[in-house]
Order: C-alpha cells, then sequence, then structure tokens
C-alpha cells in the first residue's frame, strides 16, 4: 500500500540521500558536508550538496555561489548552480542576505520541501543535506519527504558537544533514518611551531561516544587554519591537495571512504530508504 511506482518517487534519480546533523551549532556541519561532497566527486561519484540550514546558510559561501540568481529550467523547476563541481542550492541565493527572517514552521517545512522536488537535481549518486542544529522541524521534513540513506553526525571532542551529538543521532534514529557514524571535527592541533599533535578539545570524545552507542567513527578532522581560509573562501577542494596540507587531505579522504563504506554495507543489509508515514512513526 505504501510502495510507490517508482516514477512517482521525488528524488528517483538519486541514488543516496545523505543527511549531515549535529547537535550543536558551529561545530563545522556546513564545513563537514562541503568537504564530503567535494571528497565524493573527486572519488568519480556525480554529487549534489543541499543547503537546508534556513537559519543559518552557510553553503553558498562555502561554495562561492553567494549572491547567485537562481536560474529556472522549464516553467517549474530551479536549476541548482554549478559550484566546485557539484550540483548546489542554498537557501542564501533565495532571501536578502541582510534580512532577518522569522521562520515559522510551515514555512521551514515547505522551503525544505520545495528544495526537494523543486529542484532539478536529475541524476546523482549522492545528494548530501545540511541540516540546521539540534532535533527540530527540518530533519522530520526530510524523513517525511525523501527516503533518507543514512545520517552524518558532526561533533567537537568536548562532552558537552558530544552529549548532544548523541541525542541528534537518536532523533535520526527515532525517524528511521539509519545512522552512519559521527564524525569529531577541530578534533585535535597540529602545531605548526612543534609540529606536534595537541588536543585542545580532548581528542578521542567522539570514538569513546560513539563506541559507547555502537556507531562507526567516521573520521577525526584537525583544526587548521587553511581549511578555515579555503572552507570559508569556496576553495575546499584545495584541502585534498596533499602537497599544500598532508594532515588534512589524509583526514578528509579517510572521512570520504568511511562514509562510501557505511553506505555500501547500509545498502547491502537494509532496504532501500523510504519516506517516513506521518502518524506511524
Ligand atoms: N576543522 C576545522 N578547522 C578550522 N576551521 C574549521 C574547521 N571546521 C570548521 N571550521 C570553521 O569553523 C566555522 C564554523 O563551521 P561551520 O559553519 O561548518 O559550522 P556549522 O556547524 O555548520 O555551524 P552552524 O551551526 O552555524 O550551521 C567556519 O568558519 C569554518 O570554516
Ligand atoms: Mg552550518
Ligand atoms: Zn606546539
Amino acid at each position: 500500500m505504501n510502495q510507490m511506482k517508482e516514477s512517482e518517487r521525488i528524488l528517483s534519480g538519486v541514488k543516496n540521500i545523505i543527511a549531515v546533523g549535529a547537535g550543536k551549532g558551529g561545530v563545522g556541519k556546513s564545513t563537514i558536508a562541503v568537504h564530503l561532497a567535494v571528497g565524493l566527486r573527486r572519488a568519480g561519484a556525480s554529487v549534489g550538496l543541499m543547503d537546508c540550514d534556513i537559519y543559518g546558510p552557510s553553503i553558498a559561501m562555502m561554495t562561492g555561489i553567494e549572491g547567485a540568481e537562481p536560474v529556472m529550467v522549464g516553467e517549474k523547476q530551479i536549476a541548482p548552480f554549478d559550484a566546485c563541481g557539484l550540483k548546489v542550492i542554498s537557501m542564501a541565493n533565495f532571501i536578502p542576505s541582510d534580512a532577518a527572517m522569522i521562520w515559522r514552521g510551515p514555512m521551514v517545512h515547505g522551503a525544505i520541501k520545495q528544495f526537494l522536488t523543486d529542484v532539478a537535481w536529475g541524476e546523482l549518486d549522492y545528494l548530501i543535506v545540511d541540516l540546521p542544529p539540534g532535533t527540530g522541524d527540518p530533519p522530520l521534513t526530510l524523513a517525511q519527504t525523501v527516503g533518507v540513506t543514512g545520517a552524518v553526525i558532526v561533533t567537537t571532542p568536548q562532552p558537552v558537544a558530544l552529549g548532544d551529538a548523541m541525542r541528534a543521532a537518536q532523533m535520526y534514529q527515532k525517524l528511521g533514518i539509519h545512522v552512519l557514524g559521527v564524525v569529531e571535527n577541530m578534533s585535535y592541533f597540529v602545531c605548526p611551531d612543534c609540529k606536534a599533535e595537541h588536543d585542545i578539545f580532548g581528542r578521542g570524545g567522539a570514538r569513546y561516544a560513539a563506541q559507547g552507542a555502537n556507531l562507526p567513527l567516521l573520521g577525526e578532522i584537525p583544526i587548521n587554519l587553511a581549511m578555515r581560509v579555503n572552507t570559508d573562501g569556496g576553495d575546499a577542494e584545495d584541502d585534498f591537495d596533499e602537497s599544500q596540507n598532508p594532515a588534512i587531505a589524509k583526514a578528509l579522504t579517510e572521512m570520504v571512504e568511511n562514509v562510501t563504506e557505511q553506505v555500501r554495507i547500509r545498502n547491502e543489509t537494509q532496504p532501500p530508504a523510504e519516506p517516513i508515514q506521518v502518524g506511524k512513526k
């Protein structure tokens, strides 16, 4: 009864939808979403990146499409931007950057639904979705509209962030979304002076918390000045250049490989993801 015809399914050309979430703001969710998307593309996949963080859309800046005007395809669909070799759409391209928007629940729901249904995503191996922090309505809208392959939870190593990250992981599981694992961002600092790895926030916190929750650790990404500058300047690609930044390139490549592997395992062991039915979960 719930089985939809393939042609009726939203995003029927997209093989894997991956939500990037976090318990707290500012832990590097958008940074990880962009690098995951770029890394998958570098490995040969076709990748879309959708910025669902309506409250603070930063994907536009991080992919260099700030201020670009959306273009229609035909009468009903919006063309995603072509940036960093990805198909990208960000709420930042639909609202004035200096506008203080007041988002009521139904508007949030409507905006996210439109990004899923009205953007010409076409055929993709992966659609990476950057969600706002916390456990509010956006993940619910996503889960009700499309079948989400899995969620990547981003956290920093401090106990205050970890607790919220684990609660976010549980929320995804309650929505019927498979949790692919946890990324520890700003994990440690490779000191330019003494070359040692300084554990500013307490490296290893995510590994420990993930183990406790029986979740894979997908990566440990150091805090790094070049990565900050590249990310905010729309040059995430440079972070994969080993000659420029070997520590970051290695950590990011490992994260991308681990996510790819966890997606493969999920798809081999579980049925294709379906949208959840309202009232059932
Ligand atoms: N590993 C890192 N090394 C250096 N800077 C980083 C790292 N990760 C993130 N940053 C920087 O930290 C800032 C916050 O990151 P980001 O915007 O990705 O966080 P977020 O969790 O998406 O925040 P929000 O909750 O506001 O959406 C950005 O300026 C980003 O460039
Ligand atoms: Mg963000
Ligand atoms: Zn030092």
